[in-house]
């Protein structure tokens, strides 16, 4: 098992356009069992990405060169033994949520505050940073998720 995150600048995009990015990572990821979880704040997004080492990979280039975001910046790749988000083929957050996890999230994706070695904790590197995304998603409910694998 095998995860990834990375950060990138969003070009401009619809609520619209999100929501198609999120079905279409939602069918894709669950017909290759790839799992994760996507944030979208304030024009950046960071996104975590779990699942075979080659297929997440793959993933990844096909993702790094879409049109729909630029300065595609990969924060951290490793081997895993298990799956963080193993409900959710794309789990989804955004924006003004109330967990102070998320007030680390503008200092990590501007890139004016550049934090040597993410040293911010947490950082979206970071499993508690990940952790706190999931009690959120938790919170939240996962009724607005597909969580089918
Ligand atoms: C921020 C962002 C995240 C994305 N995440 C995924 C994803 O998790 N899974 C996926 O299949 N496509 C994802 N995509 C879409 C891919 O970049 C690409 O459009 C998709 O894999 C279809 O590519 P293809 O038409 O070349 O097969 C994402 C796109 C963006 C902009």
């Amino acid at each position: 098992m095998f995860n990834l995150v990375y950060k990138s600048v969003a070009n401009s995009l619809s609520p619209a356009q999100i929501d198609e990015i999120l079905v279409e990572s939602r069918n894709f990821n669950g017909k290759h069992d790839i799992t994760g979880c996507l944030i979208y704040h304030d024009g950046f997004f960071i996104q975590y990405l779990e699942g075979n080492v080659y297929v997440v990979s793959t993933l990844f280039e096909k993702i790094r060169v879409d049109a729909r975001h630029y300065e595609v910046i990969l924060l951290s790749k490793g081997s895993i033994y298990t799956r963080e988000f193993d409900t959710w083929n794309m789990a989804y957050l955004s924006n003004n949520l109330p967990n102070e996890a998320f007030q680390y999230i503008k200092l990590m994706v501007n890139p004016e505050f550049e934090i040597p070695n993410m040293s911010v904790v947490p950082n979206p590197t970071s499993k508690r940073f990940w952790l706190a995304a999931k009690l959120l998603l938790n919170k939240i409910g996962h009724e607005n998720f597909n969580k089918e694998r």
